[in-house]
């Protein structure tokens, strides 16, 4: 595959502050972040398709994850979480309420957590409805009735085609669900995810990141679920989720939202500062002495929305990350002007719904349209 230029290198010099200089003439003229990703096995820039391509399809849903697989992806990114009956699915928020018909189906318990309902009673919900609703100008009608995934599909959709992206798997709440890091390696370990990737082939025509050693990276905002992740599965490539506030890295100030006098969460999480370079400089520590091989930063979007967060992509961060060692995937970035600029600002690539969008930023287009794939697959 023609890999895109990193639009953000870094100098030389970082390298020595890396330990990685001497290691080969060519070496210290390549990006830190390349030279770091490249030893974990991990594909650089990375285009990491969050919830699957879920700005064009329903996020979490097969029609999503194939989308993303086809586009071209690197990784197909999923929340993991567990229902009541043990079965691991893919799901980001921990109630059914905005993205599934739950309040129609069981009235009585609409506010309830995943954890509460069987497998079996997920499965009767339609998943995709409320896209169509909230979308109109990307509404298919095939859409409506798409099925919550297991961490099973979306496995047997990462195996199913030519492409063959890797897996970015975000513990999601790990309170709620005691041993799910376990649960999750004897998974992984189930479907021949975890030990010797498979030979890769000579197919420079399509993704093979699951035959590389960072085919599977697993990810957490949760510091005792980072600690049972490498308790479980040491050998494998672990990101460190970074945000402001709420038990994360500390605030410059704690005005709450509601008295901020911010029109909206976006503009206030954009003026949000961290409290200090030390703050931030012992996350990085804390990230590296538990075995993470990088850190998931939040990101200010230059045109706001409910995935904008807190600046946690300022150059010297991304210094300061690489400098000690790390990766740099910043979450959530899905427009030219911003892949542009967090680029430049030094990170490894990205988490987006928008893989078509990132895949041209990276001089990669997709070979198909988002059209064509989701109609050769029944959408
Ligand atoms: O996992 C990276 C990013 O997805 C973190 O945010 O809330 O979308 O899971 P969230
Ligand atoms: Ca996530």
């Amino acid at each position: 595959m023609e890999r895109g230029l990193c639009k953000g290198l870094l100098a030389g010099a970082l390298m020595s502050a890396v330990g990685l200089m001497g290691q080969s003439a060519s070496a210290a003229s390549e990006p830190v972040g390349k030279v770091l990703s490249e030893k974990a096995g991990i594909l650089y820039p990375a285009v990491i398709a969050h919830r699957g391509a879920s700005y064009d399809a329903p996020e979490s849903t097969a029609p999503a994850y194939l989308l993303a697989r086809d586009l071209g992806a690197d990784y197909l990114e999923l929340d993991l979480q567990r229902t009541r009956d043990g079965v691991l699915i893919a799901l980001h928020d921990d109630n059914l309420k905005r993205t599934t018909n739950v309040a129609q189906r069981f009235p009585d318990r609409a506010d309830q957590p995943v954890s509460s309902f069987t497998w079996e009673e997920l499965k009767s919900l339609d998943a995709g409805t409320w896209f169509n609703t909230a979308h109109p100008e990307r509404a298919r009608p095939s859409f409506a009735g798409q099925k919550i995934l297991t961490l099973d599909e979306v496995i047997d959709i990462a195996e199913g085609g030519q492409n063959k992206p890797g897996l970015y798997i975000e513990t999601k709440q790990p309170k709620l669900f005691p041993g799910i890091e376990k649960d999750l390696k004897e998974k992984l370990r189930a479907r021949g995810w975890l030990g010797e990737p498979a030979a890769k082939t000579n197919d420079s025509q399509h993704v093979h990141v699951a035959s590389m050693p960072g085919r599977v990276v697993l990810q957490t905002f949760e510091k005792s679920s980072m600690e049972l992740l490498q308790q479980e599965m040491p050998q494998v490539p672990k990101v460190l989720l970074l945000w402001l506030g709420n038990g994360s890295i500390e605030p410059k100030s704690t005005v709450p939202f509601a008295e901020s006098g911010e029109k909206d969460k976006a503009a206030y999480y954009a003026k949000q500062e961290i409290k200090s370079k030390a703050e931030y400089e012992s996350w990085l520590d804390w990230a590296k002495a538990h075995g993470a091989l990088g850190v998931g930063p939040s990101s200010a979007l230059t045109h706001g929305g409910d995935q904008s967060y807190a600046d946690l992509v300022k150059p010297w961060m991304n210094q300061m990350a690489h400098e000690k060692g790390l990766i740099v995937h910043p979450y959530t970035v899905d427009e030219a002007v911003d892949f542009k600029k967090i680029s430049d600002a030094g990170v490894d690539g990205f988490f987006t719904n928008r893989t078509a969008e990132l895949l041209k930023f990276y001089d990669r287009p997709a070979k198909d349209s988002i059209d064509a794939i989701l109609k050769r697959h029944g959408y």
